[in-house]
């Protein structure tokens, strides 16, 4: 059984990234530059934020962090958007998500120009991935790809079993894994809430992954010796051992199907860490105008 090391996987893409940023600046180019807008005052969307931000200090991006009130108005973030989609110096920007209630987050996805919409969420930077055209992968399905091609993983010809069908990550891996490419060539099956019998086929797949947000699900006796996982889940559940009272946990049960697997990821540690160098290497890509010219 290999781990599949999430956190330090990320450590050397952003060391790599930093590398390709201090040769870009040597050579005249342009230095990436991130915005990141968060409305209102969430603790965890806080502290992703600030991640980011701090991410991007340490491979020599610029970044902007724009911090608005929770009463800020539909109009009045839309009216930042669009100055951000003006603003020549910002490659890239991401409108921290969940948005107050009283916005409409559909309506701000969708006014985030697509090429500085490094979190891939635009309708058409979706519609691009789907038909393999250049694009921005959102941060999720992206970090699993860079963990399957950078551990060798063999994709093609395999049965991958998504659990989840999400629009962030159950359904854009869907697509990806059953392109053909380097990583993909896979026969892929969706699995989803009203799937009649998921044991039957997470038995049969060589790579299975796991989002679905329930703790746990995926037990040793739902899975065959050899089988790839990746772990998307990142759910709390009580534990007073702890000095914060829980501990996370992902949608697999680690313990019991690790010895089991050829290569999963723990969580904390796997899949997690992955998701911040994505949106690294989207803006570097932005800042290159390679997507979209
Ligand atoms: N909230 C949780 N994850 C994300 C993400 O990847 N992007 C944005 N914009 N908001 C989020």
């Amino acid at each position: 059984m290999i781990k599949i090391d999430g956190k330090e996987l990320a450590k050397t893409i952003k060391a790599e990234i930093a590398v390709e940023v201090a040769a870009q600046k040597a050579a005249g180019g342009k230095t990436p530059h991130l915005a990141a807008v968060l409305v209102g005052a969430d603790p965890a969307s806080q502290v992703y934020v600030r991640n980011k931000v701090i991410a991007c200090e340490k491979v020599g991006f610029t970044s902007t962090l724009i911090e608005k009130e929770a009463s800020t108005t539909e109009e009045e973030l839309l009216a930042i958007v669009a100055e951000l989609n003006r603003d020549e110096d910002i490659d890239g920007f991401i409108v921290q998500l969940p948005l107050p209630k009283h916005i409409n987050e559909e309506a701000v996805t969708l006014a985030i120009k697509p090429s500085k919409d490094v979190d891939g969420f635009h309708p058409i930077n979706f519609g691009r991935m789907a038909l393999g055209l250049p694009c921005y992968l959102p941060a999720t399905p992206f970090g699993i790809m860079q963990m399957l091609e950078r551990y060798n993983i063999e994709t093609s010809g395999k049965h991958c079993v998504i659990l989840g069908r999400s629009n962030i990550v159950g359904t854009p891996m869907s697509v990806l894994l059953s392109r053909k490419a380097k990583v993909g060539n896979c026969t892929v099956t969706l699995t989803h809430s009203r799937t009649q019998n998921i044991k039957e086929e997470t038995k049969r797949a060589d790579i299975i992954i796991a989002a679905i947000g329930i703790p746990n699900f995926v037990t040793a006796d739902m899975v065959k010796e050899g089988v790839v996982v990746i772990d998307v889940g990142i759910n709390r559940v009580d534990d007073a051992s702890r000095k914060r009272g829980y501990r996370l946990v992902g949608d697999v049960d680690y313990e019991q199907v690790a010895p089991k697997s050829s290569y999963i990821t723990p969580v904390p540690g796997g899949v997690g860490p992955m998701t911040i160098t994505s949106l690294l290497m989207n803006t570097l890509k932005s800042s290159r105008r390679e997507v979209y010219g």
